[in-house]
């Protein structure tokens, strides 16, 4: 399995790098596909309303009033039944390839696996209101799907009279038949966008616009193609005749030729195998590591700033009312169910400062096996022994590329659960302490952070625009930035030894800086009172 991971990850970020050139990150759409879904969605629903103002129930009303949509308003209802058809596609799309993504770079396990689990009932109601949409056109591609999926169906047994003898012939099928699927296309859309909304339960601040560009430039697209292709149907459904060419659509019909060449028995249980195996993957072997415990919050040091609920991508910190009897009014609490132990929080943490003496480093939030007092000691054990003038410390991050393994002279390298488990004043501490000659911080590529928001939020820490904030007086010209991903590995040690010799060049801080300048942090950067600050 992580073999195959691995194989689909570098794929994966060979494509994402060729449309990151294309399109830039902003806009790659491989970095906004969940969005990208939920933009679909919307096109369908608005375009479907349209539709269906003007569709009749009926055995030939149904054909007639969307063939009439399709040549008489082509320029309108034409256009919005091709936009509804390519959204759709768009939208199998997008969820096939977000799936695939999300296995590839490993974010499903652990607390994880509920935003999986839940978007396997996705596909299976995309797939309903898909089908579902077919059948209303009442063509002949409407009349193969019908009687293909009630022989399906019926393969099951479980309905009393066989269903597939409802187009058995044309006096056997009524109109009642066209409200039942008008109300299933109606009703299954609702009910994805229901599972939707607890797909995302988990995950906070989840993105689901995409950025303003990439919406109108996949609008734009849909169209066009639907004035150079526009969607139409077949000749009408005529059940005394077998319909022989047929133009599937490949993006939700892709089971039925298989019924063909298999059998009905055999898709089903080719489904069955899918749909479990998609289910149960969080629990299939490589297991979760053991020592990622989950967040532990140390009331005596946590002053209730709410920074850490914030930025936990994952929702995993509530506030709740103080309940130790310190003078503030909340408290954090870590949902261990919910913390996949990125350490996000400890990095937001204002009492997060190594600053503080080694019997004080106790974080209001900190992972117990990757505690920061410890990140502290094993910086120190790593970066004294360095010396010269290109001396570069690395902070990186386990899901990137395995910075530990960098050999390289003068360079000593951390690897932390995500990089923005990092509080700025570590930075801000390996310079002042003349522990480096430049800081490197690196992670995942920008785009498919591992942690959702680790980059999002490092990066706004280090311009200062988020809490806890890069000090102003830490050198820029020290620091640099590099984001890439498990298969950047070339790049990332190119901007290093460029690095070295950039820091190299630069005059010599006029001495160490000691301490922090302004004394220990104040009001939400207070820690517990009367804290020591290591001078
Ligand atoms: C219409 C279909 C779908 C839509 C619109 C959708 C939307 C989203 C969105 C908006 C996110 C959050 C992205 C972020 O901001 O980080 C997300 C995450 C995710 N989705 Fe989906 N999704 C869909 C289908 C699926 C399917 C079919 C699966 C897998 C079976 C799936 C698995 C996941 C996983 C594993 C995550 C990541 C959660 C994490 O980072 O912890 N989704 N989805
Ligand atoms: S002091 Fe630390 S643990 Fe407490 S709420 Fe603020 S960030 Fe969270
Ligand atoms: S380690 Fe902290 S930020 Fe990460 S999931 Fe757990 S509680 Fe949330």
């Amino acid at each position: 399995m992580s073999f195959l991971q691995g194989w689909m990850r570098r794929g994966l970020q060979t494509v994402e790098g060729w449309l990151d050139g294309l399109f830039g990150p902003q806009w790659n759409p491989l970095y906004q596909l969940g969005a990208l879904g939920f933009f679909y969605f919307w096109v369908v629903a608005i375009s479907g309303i349209y539709l269906y103002i003007f569709f009749d129930t009926g055995t030939t009303a149904a054909y007639e009033s969307i063939d009439y949509l399709t040549r008489e308003q082509w320029y309108l209802g034409g256009v919005m039944r091709s936009l509804h058809r390519y959204a759709s596609d768009g939208m199998v799309l997008m969820m096939v390839v977000h799936m695939l993504r999300e296995f590839a770079l490993g974010r499903y396990r652990g607390p994880r696996w509920f935003t999986r689990v839940t978007g396997v009932p996705e596909l299976v109601l995309v797939f309903i209101a898909g089908i579902s949409g077919y059948w209303l056109v009442w063509d002949q591609l409407a009349q193969y799907i019908a009687i293909a999926s009630t022989e399906w169906l019926d393969w099951l047994g479980i309905f009393g009279e066989p269903i597939a003898r409802n187009f058995l012939t044309p006096a056997s099928l009524d109109d009642r038949f066209f409200t039942l699927m008008t109300f299933i296309h109606v009703v299954v859309p609702l009910l994805l966008l229901l599972v939707l909304w607890i797909h995302l339960q988990r995950v906070t601040k989840p993105q689901i616009n995409p950025k303003r560009g990439l919406a109108a430039g996949t609008f734009v697209m849909l169209l066009a193609l639907s004035f150079v292709k526009p969607a139409v149907s077949h000749g009408p459904a005529d059940l005394s005749t077998v319909p022989s060419v047929l133009q599937l659509d490949w993006y939700y019909l892709v089971a039925y030729p298989l019924m063909d060449i298999f059998s009905e028995g055999a898709v089903w249980v080719f489904l069955g195998v899918l749909g479990l195996m998609l289910v149960m993957l969080p629990w299939l072997p490589p297991l979760r590591r053991t020592d990622e415990a989950a967040a532990v919050v140390d009331l005596a040091n946590c002053n209730g700033c709410e920074r850490c609920a914030n930025d936990c991508p994952y929702n995993a910190i509530q506030m709740r009312p103080r309940s130790d009897g310190l003078p503030f009014e909340q408290e954090a609490v870590v949902d261990a169910a919910l913390c996949v132990a990125c350490g996000i929080c400890a990095g937001a943490c204002p009492t997060s400062t190594p600053f503080r003496r080694a019997t004080a480093l106790v974080p209001g939030i900190d992972l117990p096996q990757r505690s920061l007092r410890a990140l502290r000691e094993r910086i120190e054990a790593i970066a004294r022994p360095l010396s010269g003038r290109r001396r570069v410390l690395v902070f990186g991050c386990d899901p990137a590329v395995a910075v530990e393994q960098l050999r390289r002279a003068e360079v000593a390298a951390v690897s932390l659960p995500c990089t923005a488990a990092l509080p700025p004043s570590f930075i801000d501490y390996v310079l002042s302490r003349d522990l480096a000659d430049g800081v490197v911080i690196t992670g995942c590529r920008d785009g498919e952070c591992y942690n959702r928001l680790g980059i999002e939020w490092m990066a706004a820490r280090l311009a200062g625009s988020r809490d806890p904030s890069l000090r102003r007086r830490v050198p820029r010209e020290r620091l640099s930035v590099c984001w890439a991903g498990s298969g950047d590995r070339s790049r990332l040690e190119r901007m290093i030894e460029d690095f070295q010799g950039v820091v190299a060049n630069l005059p010599a801080p006029e001495k160490p800086i000691s301490g922090p300048p302004s004394g220990p942090p104040r009001g939400p950067e207070a820690g517990r009172q009367g804290e020591k600050i290591d001078a």
